[in-house]
C-alpha cells in the first residue's frame, strides 16, 4: 500500500494541501500549490502491512533481488581471513542492527573520545580517534581510550528502517527545515558535510551528527571503522591507538578487503542497497489516547525539531519517489547543551545533535546517543539547550496528557 494514500490532513483544513495531498498523482508536481512543511501529518488511522525488516512495498523484482542479495551482506560474518580488523568492533553489520528485525537498532555502544582544551576539540587522530575500535584480531594490537583524551562519549546503534526514504529527502527540503522560524528560539542547522562516494557538498542526515549524506558513504565508513574492511572509500586500515609498527605486523590482508567486483560493485554497494530499499516502520492502528497525543505533541513544540513529516525528491526506485517520509526528524543539528555527546565530527559542534527520528520508538531502547535514556519518558526529561523549554511543558504536562503523549510515540 502507498503510504501516500494514508495522509488525512488531520489537524489542518488547507485546500490547498488537501488537494496535494489527497490527489493520486506525485507530490512534486509541476504546478502543485506549496504546502508549508509544518502542517503535513501523517495518517494516524490505519496499519501498514509488513514486519519490521521487510523491503520496501511496490519493489521490481529485480529491486526486490538486490534487496536480498544486500540482506546477505548486512547479515554476512566477516573473518580474519577475509579483512575483519586488525581492529574493530563487531563482525558484522547485522551484530548492531537487528533490534525488531533485521537492519533496526541494538543496545551495543561505540565509543567516541577526543580532547578539548580552550574549547577547541581535536579528535586525537594520532592516537587512534575519535572512533575507538575495542576489539582486535590479537591482544598486542587491542586499542584502549589513551589518557590523553578528556571526553570520551558512548553511541548507540541506530535503526535503519526507511534508511532508503530519508537519503532520498532532497537537499533542498532539510535546508527549508533551517529557515523556518520555531517557536521557543528553536534554531535547526543543516549539516554540510563532503560526500565521499559523490565528491559533493551534501546535507548529512545520517547518525547522531549527521555526518554521513549518502548510504554509500555510511556503508564504507562502516565497514572499515566498526569492522576493519578497507573499501574503495576508505581504503586505509586503521592503526591500533595510531601506532603505524603494529599495523604493519598485523594487517595481513592486502587492501581492498572489499574488493570490486567485475560488475563494479561490492559488499558496501549491496549493504548500501538493503538498507535503501528497507522499509519504513509501519505505523500502529491508533487510538483515541495516541490521537489526543499527537495533539499534544505540536501543542508542546516537540514537533519544532521532530518534524513530523518530509517529502522525498526524485529517485530511481519508484517506491522511494516523491512520498511522504513519516519519520519526526528535520534531519538537522541542534545546539543541545549538556546532552550534547562533547563530540565535534563532520559538521557537528560539541553540543550539536541530529534531531533523532523517533518512527519505530517501539521497538528499540535504551534511547538518546549514549542509551542514557532506559524509557522514552526518561528520554524527553533528559532533553536540555533548545529542547528545554518543551521539555518544561512536557514536565508540567498532567499525568493524563503525559500518557496520551507516550501512547503516540508508541504507535508511530
Ligand atoms: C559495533 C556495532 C556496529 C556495527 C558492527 C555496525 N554499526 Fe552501524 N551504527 C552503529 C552505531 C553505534 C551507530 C551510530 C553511530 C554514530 O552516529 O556515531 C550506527 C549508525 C549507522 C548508520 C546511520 C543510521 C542513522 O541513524 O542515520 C548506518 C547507515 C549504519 N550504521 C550502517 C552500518 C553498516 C552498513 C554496517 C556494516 C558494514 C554497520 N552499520 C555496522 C553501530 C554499528
Ligand atoms: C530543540 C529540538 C528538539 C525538541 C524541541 C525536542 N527534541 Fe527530542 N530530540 C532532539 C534531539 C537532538 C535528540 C537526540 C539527542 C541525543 O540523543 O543526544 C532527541 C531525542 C529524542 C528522543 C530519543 C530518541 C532516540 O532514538 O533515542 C525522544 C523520545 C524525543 N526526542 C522525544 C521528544 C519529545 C516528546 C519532545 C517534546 C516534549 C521533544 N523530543 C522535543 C531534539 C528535540
Amino acid at each position: 500500500m502507498n503510504i501516500r494514500s494514508k495522509l488525512a490532513v488531520s489537524a489542518v483544513g488547507s485546500a490547498a494541501l488537501a488537494a496535494v495531498l489527497l490527489a493520486g498523482s506525485t507530490l512534486a508536481q509541476v504546478g502543485a500549490p506549496f504546502v508549508p512543511r509544518h502542517k503535513l501529518r501523517p495518517a494516524l488511522h490505519q496499519p501498514h502491512p509488513g514486519q519490521l525488516g521487510d523491503a520496501l512495498v511496490g519493489l521490481s523484482a529485480e529491486q526486490l533481488a538486490l534487496y536480498t542479495a544486500g540482506r546477505d551482506e548486512f547479515e554476512a560474518i566477516e573473518t580474519v581471513e577475509g579483512g575483519l580488523g586488525p581492529i574493530f568492533n563487531g563482525n558484522s553489520c547485522a551484530g548492531c542492527h537487528s533490534a525488531g528485525g533485521v537492519g533496526g537498532a541494538s543496545a551495543t555502544t561505540v565509543t567516541r573520545f577526543g580532547r578539548v582544551v580552550n574549547g577547541v576539540f581535536d579528535p586525537l587522530d594520532h592516537l587512534g580517534g575519535s572512533l575507538l575500535q575495542d576489539k582486535a584480531i590479537a591482544p598486542a594490537v587491542q586499542e584502549t581510550v589513551p589518557p590523553e583524551a578528556n571526553v570520551v562519549a558512548k553511541r548507540l546503534s541506530t535503526p535503519l528502517f526507511g534508511a532508503g526514504l530519508i537519503e532520498a529527502v532532497p537537499d533542498a527540503e532539510i535546508l527549508l527545515g533551517a529557515q523556518r522560524r520555531q517557536p521557543d528560539g528553536v534554531q535547526g542547522r543543516a549539516a554540510l558535510v563532503t560526500d565521499i562516494a559523490s565528491g559533493k557538498t551534501r546535507v548529512g542526515r545520517f547518525g547522531w551528527k549527521a555526518q554521513q549524506a549518502t548510504l554509500l558513504a555510511f556503508a564504507g565508513d562502516a565497514y572499515l571503522n566498526e569492522m576493519g574492511v578497507t573499501n574503495r572509500y576508505f581504503p586505509t586500515e586503521n592503526a591500533p591507538n595510531g601506532k603505524q609498527a603494529l599495523l604493519a605486523i598485523w594487517d595481513q590482508v592486502p587492501e581492498l578487503e572489499d574488493a570490486v567486483g567485475p560488475d563494479g560493485t561490492s559488499d558496501i554497494d549491496h549493504a548500501a542497497d538493503f538498507m535503501r530499499l528497507l522499509a519504513p516502520p509501519a505505523p500502529l492502528r491508533t487510538t483515541a489516547s495516541a490521537l489526543a497525543g499527537s495533539r499534544v505533541f505540536d501543542r508542546i513544540h516537540c514537533s519544532a525539531c521532530h518534524t513530523p513529516v518530509l517529502l522525498s525528491g526524485a529517485s530511481p526506485v519508484a517506491a522511494l519517489a516523491h512520498k511522504p517520509v513519516p519519520l519526526y526528524s528535520d534531519l538537522l543539528l541542534h545546539d543541545m547543551g549538556k546532552l550534547g555527546d562533547g563530540i565535534e565530527q563532520g559538521a557537528a559542534k560539541m553540543t550539536e545533535m541530529r534531531t533523532a527520528p523517533l518512527w519505530g520508538l517501539r521497538a528499540r531502547g535504551p534511547f538518546l546517543h549514549d542509551g542514557r535514556a532506559p524509557t522514552v519518558d526518561a528520554a524527553i526529561r533528559a532533553h536540555e539547550g533548545q529542547g528545554a523549554p518543551s521539555r518544561q511543558r512536557y514536565k508540567d504536562l498532567g499525568a493524563g496528557e503525559r500518557q496520551q503523549l507516550l501512547d503516540f510515540l508508541a504507535t508511530i
